[in-house]
Formats: C-alpha cells, sequence, structure tokens
C-alpha cells in the first residue's frame, strides 16, 4: 500500500461510514452502538448488516462480509482498492496524492495501454492477407464487416511470436505480455510466446471503456471453443460481461443474457442491442450485480441444451437476489439465439421474447414436466413442490395467482395451495430467525473461526485472547502503554502482523482506522478483522481486561512448548525403543 497513512485517514474521517452506506443501504434499525439494515451483498429479508458509527466498520452477520468504508466503496461499486479511494476523495472533494498508489495505478494504466495496443493489433491482422482464415469465418457466420468493427473483433495470428514481436517494437517487455495475459514464458525459460494463436478475437471491454481481455474462438471446430484471458490486475472474469459497454447504452430496458460471444454479436446485429454474454463461467452474483446497476430486469437466453437449462435455473436463483425482474426465453428449433436468428429472422426472435415467460412460469412449467399429473401420487408431489416455489415470490399478488394456476393444474382448490406456500414460508422464517440468532450469538461469544480456512486459527484459546488485544488497543491506543506484548508471542500469523501494526502506530501517535489499515490485508483478512472488532468489548475495564488477555496467551504458550518438550521426550522413548525392537 503506497497511500500515506495520514492521507487514508483523513479520507476516513471525511466519509463518515453512516453517510456513505445510507447511499446504499436504508439503515432502519439501532441496537446498542450500531445500525442495522438489510444487507446489500447478500439476500435477506430481516437486517443483520450492521454499521458502526463508533468504530467507522460495517460488517455484515449473516454473509461475514465487513470492512471500512473503503471496503464498502470497493465492494459495492467493484472497484479495486486505489479506485474506491479515488471515489471517496472525489466524494469528499479532496486530491489523491501524488505519490499515492502511483507505482500500482501506473502498472494497471500500462496493462491497459498494453491490451488496447494489442486490439488494435489483432483488429490489423484481421484484414491483413493472412487473416484470411478468420475473414472467411466471420463470413460463415454471417457477421457483417461493420458489425464486427463495432466489436472490434481482430484476428491472432497462427504463430508464436506474431503478438509478442509486434508489441515488443512498441517497447513492452516480456514481463508486461506476461502480467497481461497476452504470453506464457518459454519453457527453457527464456523470452515469451503468444497465448492466443488462430482465433477470432474479441476484445473485452469494461464500462468505462477500457480493454481489459480478450476471448479468442476458435475458428471451426476443436477444444476448447473459447480461450479467455486469465485473471490478470486489470481483468476478471467473474466481475465482467463481455459487451456490457454496449449494452448499457440500449434503450430496451432489459439484458439479454447469453452463454456465446457470437450470440451476442448476431443479436446486436439483429437489433437487440442489449445482449451479454458471461465470460466463459455461469452467472456470478458479482455480474448480476453489475448488471443490476444498467438494468432491472434480465431475460435469459441461453443455449437450448440440458447444460443452458440447468444453468439458467442457476442465474435465476442469483438474480432473483437482487430483485432483478428475471424471464426466460424458451427457444425452439434452433440450439441458440445465433442460430434461432439466422434460420427465422428476427421478428421470429422479437415474438419470442414478447411471450417470454417471466421465470416462476418457467419454473412451474419445469417443475410440471418432472411429475405425472394424471396420478394421485404425482399431483401431491407437483403440488409440494410448487407450493415451495410458490413460498419464495415475494409479492401477495404474485403468490395468489400462480397458486390459481396451479390449484387449476390439478383441479384442487386455489386454497390447498396457499395453505401449504404459507406453511412453508412460515417455516422457512422460523428457520431463518433461528439461524440468525444462533450465528450473531457465537459471534458475540467470540467461538468464530475465520470463514477463510487459510486464517483458521491453530490455538482457539489463545487467538480469542489475541482478539482482545487488539480489540483494546483498536478503542484506546494509549492502554497498551508498558505492557510489553510482543507480536511474535501471537499464535495467529494474522493478528500478530495486525498486533504489529496497530503498535507502530500507537507508538507513532498516528490515529487507527480500519480504512488506514485496509490496504495491508486481503478481503478475507478485512472481513475477519471486522468481524472481531465488532465483538463488544467493555473499555471502563481495560487495563484489566488486557492483562487476563496477556496472561492467556502466555500460559498457552508455555503450554504448547510444554506440549513440545513432551512430545519431543515422547519421541525419544519411541526411538530408543524402536532401536530395541529391532535390536532384540
Ligand atoms: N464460453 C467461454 N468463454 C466465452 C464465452 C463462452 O468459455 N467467452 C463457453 C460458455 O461457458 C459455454 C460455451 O462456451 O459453455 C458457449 O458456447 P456456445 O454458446 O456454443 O458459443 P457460440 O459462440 O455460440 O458457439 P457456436 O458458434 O457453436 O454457436
Ligand atoms: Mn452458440
Amino acid at each position: 500500500m503506497a497511500f500515506p497513512e495520514s492521507f487514508l485517514q483523513e479520507l476516513a474521517d471525511r466519509n463518515d461510514i453512516v453517510d456513505v452506506v445510507s447511499a446504499y443501504v436504508r439503515l432502519t434499525k439501532r441496537s446498542g452502538a450500531n445500525l442495522f439494515g438489510l444487507c446489500p451483498f447478500h439476500s435477506e429479508k430481516t437486517p443483520s448488516f450492521s454499521v458502526s458509527p463508533d468504530k467507522q466498520i460495517y460488517h455484515c452477520f449473516g454473509c461475514g462480509k465487513g470492512g471500512s468504508v473503503i471496503n464498502f466503496i470497493m465492494e459495492i461499486e467493484n472497484l479495486s482498492f486505489p479506485d474506491a479511494v479515488e471515489f471517496l476523495a472525489r466524494r469528499a472533494g479532496m486530491e489523491v496524492p501524488d505519490d499515492g498508489d502511483r507505482a500500482q495505478r501506473d502498472r494497471r494504466g500500462r496493462l491497459l495501454a498494453l491490451n488496447k495496443e494489442a486490439a488494435r493489433f489483432f483488429y490489423g491482422a484481421l484484414t491483413a492477407p493472412e487473416g484470411r482464415p478468420a475473414q472467411e469465418y466471420i463470413q460463415k457466420r454471417q457477421i457483417d464487416p461493420a458489425v464486427a468493427r463495432r466489436f472490434g473483433l481482430g484476428f491472432a495470428p497462427d504463430s508464436f511470436y506474431a503478438l509478442t514481436d509486434a508489441m515488443h517494437a512498441k517497447g513492452y517487455q516480456d514481463f508486461e505480455l506476461i502480467d497481461a495475459g497476452l504470453a506464457n514464458a518459454n519453457k527453457n525459460g527464456r523470452g515469451v510466446h503468444d497465448v492466443f494463436r488462430n482465433r477470432l478475437m474479441f476484445p473485452v471491454i469494461d464500462v468505462r471503456g477500457s480493454v481489459i481481455g480478450f476471448s479468442g474462438r476458435i475458428l471451426g471446430d476443436g477444444e476448447p471453443k473459447y480461450l479467455n484471458s486469465r485473471e490478470t490486475p486489470v481483468f476478471s472474469k467473474s466481475r465482467n460481461l463481455f459487451a456490457l459497454n454496449l449494452a448499457k447504452k440500449s434503450k430496451n430496458g432489459y439484458i439479454l443474457l447469453t452463454e456465446g460471444n457470437i450470440d451476442v454479436v448476431s443479436l446486436h446485429q439483429a437489433g437487440f442491442d442489449s445482449a451479454v454474454a458471461s465470460l466463459g463461467t455461469s452467472l456470478t452474483p458479482e455480474q448480476a450485480r453489475l448488471i443490476s446497476r444498467y438494468s432491472g430486469e434480465v431475460v435469459i437466453a441461453y443455449d437450448n441444451d440440458a447444460a443452458g437449462q440447468k444453468a439458467a435455473q442457476r442465474a435465476i436463483g442469483i438474480l432473483e437476489q437482487l430483485e432483478l425482474k428475471v424471464k426466460v426465453l424458451k427457444m425452439t428449433g434452433a440450439k441458440d439465439p445465433d442460430e434461432f436468428i439466422k434460420a427465422k429472422g428476427r421478428d421470429a426472435f422479437a415474438n419470442l421474447l414478447q411471450a417470454s415467460e417471466n421465470h416462476v412460469e418457467y419454473r412451474l412449467a419445469a417443475i410440471a414436466d418432472k411429475h405425472d399429473l394424471q396420478s394421485d401420487e404425482g399431483k401431491v408431489a407437483f403440488l409440494k413442490e410448487a407450493s415451495e416455489l410458490i413460498a419464495e415470490l415475494p409479492s401477495p399478488v404474485e403468490r395468489e395467482v400462480y397458486a390459481m394456476r396451479v390449484a387449476e393444474k390439478c383441479a384442487v382448490s386455489k386454497e390447498v395451495v396457499t395453505g401449504e406456500a404459507a406453511r412453508v414460508r412460515a417455516r422457512r422464517r422460523r428457520r431463518a430467525e433461528q439461524q440468525q440468532s444462533r450465528s450473531a450469538v457465537r459471534e458475540l461469544r467470540g467461538a468464530v473461526q475465520p470463514k477463510d480456512r487459510a486464517l483458521q486459527y491453530e490455538n482457539t484459546r489463545s487467538a480469542l485472547a489475541e482478539e482482545g488485544v487488539v480489540r483494546l488497543m483498536y478503542l484506546d491506543p494509549a492502554l497498551l502503554d508498558g505492557a510489553a506484548l510482543s507480536p511474535e508471542e501471537f499464535s495467529s500469523p494474522m493478528l500478530g502482523r495486525l498486533f504489529g501494526i496497530l503498535q507502530e502506530k500507537a507508538a507513532s501517535g498516528a490515529p487507527l482506522s480500519m480504512a488506514a489499515l485496509s490496504g495491508s490485508f486481503t478481503p478475507e483478512e478485512v472481513d475477519h478483522i471486522t468481524a472481531l472488532l465488532q465483538k463488544p468489548e467493555v473499555l471502563s475495564n481495560g487495563k484489566k481486561a488486557l492483562s487476563n488477555y496477556i496472561d492467556i496467551i502466555r500460559s498457552e504458550r508455555e503450554t504448547l512448548h510444554a506440549q513440545d518438550d513432551l512430545r519431543a521426550y515422547a519421541q525419544q522413548i519411541r526411538n530408543k525403543k524402536g532401536m530395541v525392537d529391532k535390536h532384540g
């Protein structure tokens, strides 16, 4: 982290977490010193998202996310750390310091520039004589040259050094090509070679207009069909969507979600300019959140095969969590939107869109398909499963309407279905409440392990005391004066590191804030640290509590050493016995 602490501190001071969060979350409840609202990062009916005005942190008791105001902006606006800092600086009318995260930002800037150069190179290669095969493929897929240009399609030549050489000539170095995911190191350790070879290239452009990566489609058949840029400092498959840069400008009022880049191009060509595709992953919550910023409705137009339909079910769940309106397109006689449009034309596709079922109808139909509605058993099974689905619907009107549909299908009265759905809802509510209070209680008692396995405590008793020390220090740095505890005495390396940083700060008299710390820890660590800072600690008795904690830490260490000694002794005995056995 290269932003000066003092700058981050001022940034945090000028962006009160309650103000910032309130722009996204309605904080409707107060409990103790904390404000509560519905968590924006997972779907819930009762508020478990807490904001602490005193500690200037947020923490969700449901999904475990938490951190400083900077972490909140990173998460909700989908920004990197330096970009979130810039966002908040602008909000508060502050200047981002020149010597801020310059190196890091320069590196990102350089990677983006390299990606843009690479896109230019691929684009040029498409119209060069060597681009013939790709041109032919574009023609074969009936993509208009004008549309190919709109998408910036290109060609990666069938060579190991085409792009690499061209980028070297522009002054880019091997490590930059590797960082950008455009080249791999040669096996012999010398030099690099192109990742993308003999492929039709689709630049992936983010909503801010930067080329962040590529999808390369094989010309014709073969595996893998699509090769996407690997994860880089500027590209993440799960946080971006192909063509959202174009779709976000559409006037359609909905986003058309497809599987393939070719589907997207083909749909745009036919005038359906709100089509996007996920980049070789099934739809992720981050992608859904991104979509929800530009549109309130999604029409799923996945492939017609079993995999596509399964992916659609999954996507419905994810989109619904964000309260997006979801519809599903039902295509017959074609395997995907591209094929459908080529075979039946754009009007036929527009009709499909018109008739596209909302996801409830779609899912009810899928459930009905599973059961034999002629038999009594089949009817019962169908009614049960359908009621589970109806119970999920947030609006009572919707529940009535679909209950009626379901009842008609089985020739029973509507009340049978609404009654069953009400029972399911009551059961779910009870369960959610139980779970929530259980997890809240667990958090307060302190018996939480970090969610991330890599961070799990080896010695819980010591770690809880270490958490206590850190918490006290965070509340009142002066408390530790004179208590000669060192980071090496901590059983948890992460808590030790945190303690070391807090100690240094306290010594320099700098104020402490999570915001100033957030650059030094991974997002998983930040989640955990805020969770532990949220646990109550009584300051009035701080000195005593601190010395208790330190006693626990030290006695645990001694026990550990004693155990180690014992273990070593046992080993000695075994060794000796082994010798006796062998020789005896
Ligand atoms: N896919 C991928 N990377 C992308 C886009 C798609 O890995 N950038 C994967 C999807 O996850 C899906 C498959 O490729 O499994 C989609 O293939 P398909 O829809 O057949 O792609 P199209 O381009 O439409 O291929 P075709 O030309 O065969 O229609
Ligand atoms: Mn396809």
